[in-house]
């Protein structure tokens, strides 16, 4: 455990504004500074950071904390890992000696890069090796892919030559242990128990994260043998949603756009031409966390997916999570008369230059979609050309801004030969149906909340709503104030105890409290809670702070209150009447 005193001072010398701003454009709105929330995907920003007391809140997604919470989601970590990251930030140095748990979890990671990196050493170093099938495998790169041994080099291609056991022995020889082997999905246990490698005869890519540790691997058949590509495996240093193929080269070209193609092949052919901001995901669709990843790097993704109908859907989802993720999207059409399947094709067909043009040729959103559709119906039967009106209308009824709008309707009418108005008609109308459905969803999910429907943090709330509303006014008064702590726990008026508390959320965080030693045990929420749960007693606090009256007379009716409402509740044990329920929204929408 590192020392809280260690933990307090990183956490004082944390400036939460300008540790967030790295990650996240804050505008300031008075004394507090708003954005777009990182960890979930919106239009308008309800993510808030508090200089006040150094935490942030989203009221979007319920994520929220201090700079540990913070560091702790945005890189993916683990308390201590994120500690240890806000400690570099403020040049403090932390030492984990007496922790035995963090030291040995720390040489399992470090043995996990050290394997990877000997793996790919082996790897490469068989691909040159002189047997008939590692001549096959490096022709393979050389002639059937046309790379260049700089390239094979610069992403340190390899080959897993054709036997259960080689890389096994060798990394044996250099001491790395079966299980270690195994951690790291280089080796696997079969039933009856005998360990052998994972990848063979297969060409292979190791995966690099942006510190240059060799993460993954993935690996190439040589033929036309099932399955295709076989990946690592999450591992304690990989997991496949939160990584991209060649970020690692591309971070540092990508500042205006990248180039996000499906296939590893893709990204090496792309870098070997010259398009070093290439990047690919790891096997799967596009993830949140991958478009999220992305935001941070750059601000325009081309998205150059094969030219197949799974190509095309894959890139239907793509354009829909990084403009969700506020990328501006480009759409890269390889001509249909070209014959390439995908980008790779294309270069080595066509060279880089005819590239460039196709990159430059790529297509905003709005045309992308207008093409296709013009492409799959005759515009010159009725009927078809309805249908393309329609998908027109659909798509432009999707765009924020009214002149946008206008913009593209003019585009659609001219080309169909429609009528201008009766088109921004239209596509108004489904404007304000898409405005109606969202604030009634909005509205819908508002009660819920009120209600506690569908609370996943608090799973009692929506037993008895009142109830948990006053819960949170008692800890909040005690999270924030150390004199109710005093009055509650220590002194004169009947003492709290978690029995007094309804929910179960209710009564973990009221014995946090209790058995908080000192002030500085609230510093450290994270290693006692989910970020979820940090983020409600963040937001708990934060919605006590901003009332005027906080004082003893507030807090002892509430600690009456609560213990007569549970009193009552657990004789009547009854559930809500659902024809009290509006009443009770308005009580509680006038308590706020
Ligand atoms: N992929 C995978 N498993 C498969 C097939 C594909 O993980 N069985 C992943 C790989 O990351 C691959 C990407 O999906 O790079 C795209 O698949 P595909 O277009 O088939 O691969 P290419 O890289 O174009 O492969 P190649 O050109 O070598 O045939
Ligand atoms: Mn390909």
């Amino acid at each position: 455990m590192i020392s809280r005193q260690i933990i307090d001072d990183i956490l004082a010398r944390t400036d939460i504004h300008g540790l967030i701003s790295s990650y996240v454009s804050l505008k300031r709105a008075g004394s507090k500074y708003s954005g777009l929330c990182p960890f979930h995907s919106e239009k308008t920003p309800s993510f808030t950071v508090y200089p006040d007391d150094n935490s942030f809140f989203c009221f979007g997604c319920g994520i929220g904390g201090n700079a540990i919470t913070f560091a702790k989601k945005i890189e993916n970590l683990d308390f201590e890992d994120a500690v240890e990251m806000l400690a570099r930030r403020v040049g403090i140095t932390v030492s984990h000696e007496d922790d035995l748990k963090y030291e040995a979890k720390r040489h399992d990671k470090k043995r996990i890069y050290q394997m990877n990196a000997d793996a790919a050493r082996f790897f490469n170093k068989q691909l040159f090796s002189d047997t008939p099938k590692s001549r096959v495998a490096l022709e393979y790169f050389t002639k059937k892919r046309e790379l260049s041994l700089a390239t094979i080099k610069h992403f340190g291609l390899g080959y897993a030559p054709d036997d259960f056991g080689v890389l096994l022995k060798h990394m044996r020889s250099l001491g790395y242990t079966e299980d270690e082997l195994i951690s790291a999905y280089l080796c696997a246990r079969s039933k009856n128990g005998n360990v052998y490698d994972v990848f063979r005869n297969r060409v292979m890519f190791p995966i690099i994260d942006v510190s240059g540790n060799v993460i993954a691997f993935g690996g190439r058949v040589l033929d036309d043998s099932k399955p295709k590509y076989l990946n690592s495996a999450d591992t304690p240093v990989f997991n496949k949603k939160r990584n991209l193929f060649a970020l690692n080269y591309a971070r540092h070209t990508c500042s205006e756009t990248m180039i996000l193609c499906e296939g590893y092949m893709d990204v090496i052919a792309l870098h070997a031409a010259d398009f070093s901001n290439a990047v690919a995901t790891l096997g799967t669709a596009i993830t949140p966390e991958q478009a999220r990843l992305m935001k941070r790097y750059t601000k325009q993704v081309v998205i150059s997916y094969d030219t197949d109908e799974a190509g095309r859907a894959a890139a239907d989802k793509a354009t829909k999570l990084l403009e969700e993720a506020g990328i501006e999207v480009k759409l890269l059409k390889l001509p249909q008369e070209s014959g390439a399947k995908d980008p790779d094709e294309y270069i080595r067909k066509f060279g880089r230059d005819k590239f460039r043009a196709v990159i430059e040729d790529s297509r905003t959103k709005f045309n992308y979609y207008f093409e296709r559709s013009l492409s799959r119906h005759d515009i010159g039967v009725t009927a078809e050309k309805i249908k393309v009106i329609n998908e027109m209308c659909e798509l432009i009824s999707t765009y924020y801004s009214v002149a946008e709008r206008e913009v593209y309707a003019v585009l659609v009418a001219d080309k169909l030969g429609v009528d201008k108005a009766n088109l921004l008609s239209d596509i108004e109308k489904k404007v304000s149906k898409r405005n109606k459905e969202r604030k009634y969803k909005d509205s819908e999910s508002e009660k819920n909340r009120m209600l506690g429907i569908g609370d996943k943090v608090n799973v009692d709330y929506a037993k008895a709503p009142s109830i948990a509303k006053i819960e949170e006014t008692v800890l909040g008064l005690l999270l924030l104030f150390p004199s109710h702590r005093k009055r509650s726990l220590q002194s004169s008026v009947p003492m709290l105890t978690s029995d007094d508390f309804f929910t179960e959320f209710g009564k973990k965080v009221f014995d946090f409290i209790s058995n908080a030693e000192d002030d500085a045990q609230f510093n450290i929420l994270d290693n006692f809670f989910t970020p979820e749960e940090v983020g409600r007693i963040t937001k708990i606090k934060r919605d006590r702070m901003i009332l005027s009256d906080n004082g003893d007379k507030v807090f002892d009716d509430a600690v009456h209150s609560l213990r007569e409402q549970v009193k009552k509740q657990s004789l009547s044990n009854k559930k809500i009447d659902i024809g009290q329920l509006d009443d009770l929204i308005n009580s509680m929408r006038k308590s706020n």
